[in-house]
């Protein structure tokens, strides 16, 4: 009986002092990813799982909207409305997703752009690597390439993505001066199967060409495909994005000549919602660095670009 009335007592005690504990907090997070048909996306997601997965407080809600606009517009507004309690979100395009990411901000979320920016400033963080940068690189490492002379095909990302643009306008500055003539641009959407069809235009229109610039290595591979399908051979080709499996898989094959690597900042983006949760202040823009991969290189884990 006295037993049991001590085993009676020590309960309500634990019982009690587990009661007053705060309860741990738990957050919300939700992820809104563009589309995940490329290995570069499915990469990113894994990578956010990965580093949340350190952190059992944290919950991860991914949504893909499958390369649309328009369902990522609204995938964001259901989000504010579930009252995540931060968003991260990698932008198809930066003018149509920036008035809803505003409204999560305003909103009183913390909002963590990934890759592809918005414009104005009405988010918490921005997280990426200098797409101008790596495309100046890329244009200086073909001047190389190439001794400052050739026919080029650049094959553009999405033209109303930031990446895009800044990919182009850098590669510009890259061969400026040189006497390296871009003969024919596409804009191939990011996507393999467009690259492979503006590439069949492009081997049906010129004879020659020396290289094919592709804005990302899906891109760089789809020409790759359709001048080998066309049995045109001497053209070298450089992509961006440098996955293990993807990229510097093709520059081991011989396939892409180099590819320069485009973190995902998956693990970043973790890192900076903790801090965001503790209170800390975080910056406005982290730049990711980045690594080119060629022939030279490849075997011993490329080089870092200042
Ligand atoms: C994937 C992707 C990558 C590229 C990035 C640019 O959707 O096209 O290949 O580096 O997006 O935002």
């Amino acid at each position: 009986m006295r037993a049991k009335l001590f085993a009676l007592l020590v309960f309500i005690s634990l019982a009690v002092a587990g009661f007053a504990q705060p309860a741990k907090r738990t957050y919300t997070i939700g992820m809104s990813q563009c589309n995940l048909g490329e290995p570069w996306r499915v990469q990113m997601n894994a990578d956010i799982r990965a580093a949340a997965a350190q952190h059992p407080e944290l919950k991860v809600v991914f949504n893909d909207a499958q390369n649309d606009t328009l369902k990522q517009r609204a995938q964001v507004e259901e989000f504010v409305s579930a009252k995540v309690d931060l968003l991260i979100i990698s932008p198809k395009e930066a003018q149509p997703l920036t008035e809803p990411v505003a409204r999560a901000f305003e909103a009183g979320i913390p909002v963590i752009v990934l890759d592809r920016a918005i414009l104005g400033d009405k988010y918490t963080c921005f997280i990426g690597a200098d797409n101008k940068k790596i495309g100046k690189a890329a244009g200086q490492w073909i001047a190389k390439k190439l001794g400052g002379k050739g026919k080029v095909v650049e094959l553009k990302g999405l033209m109303t993505s930031i990446p895009g643009q800044d990919r182009h306008t850098g590669f510009r500055e890259g061969i400026a001066g040189t006497d390296i003539q871009v003969i024919f641009e596409a804009d191939m959407k990011w996507l393999e199967p467009d690259a492979r069809k503006e590439m069949e235009s492009a081997l049906s229109r010129f004879d020659h060409i020396d290289l094919v610039y592709g804005h990302n290595d899906p891109g760089a591979h789809g020409a790759y495909l359709a001048a080998k399908a066309a049995g045109r051979d001497g053209i070298a080709f450089v992509g961006i994005d440098a996955l293990p499996q993807e990229g510097i898989a093709y520059v081991q094959q011989g396939i892409l000549d180099a590819t320069f690597r485009y973190t995902t900042g998956g693990a970043e983006a973790i890192d900076t919602a903790l801090k965001i949760f503790k209170g800390e202040t975080v910056p406005k823009k982290i730049v990711l660095g980045t690594r080119l991969f060629d022939k030279s290189n490849v075997a011993t884990g490329g080089e870092a670009l200042p």
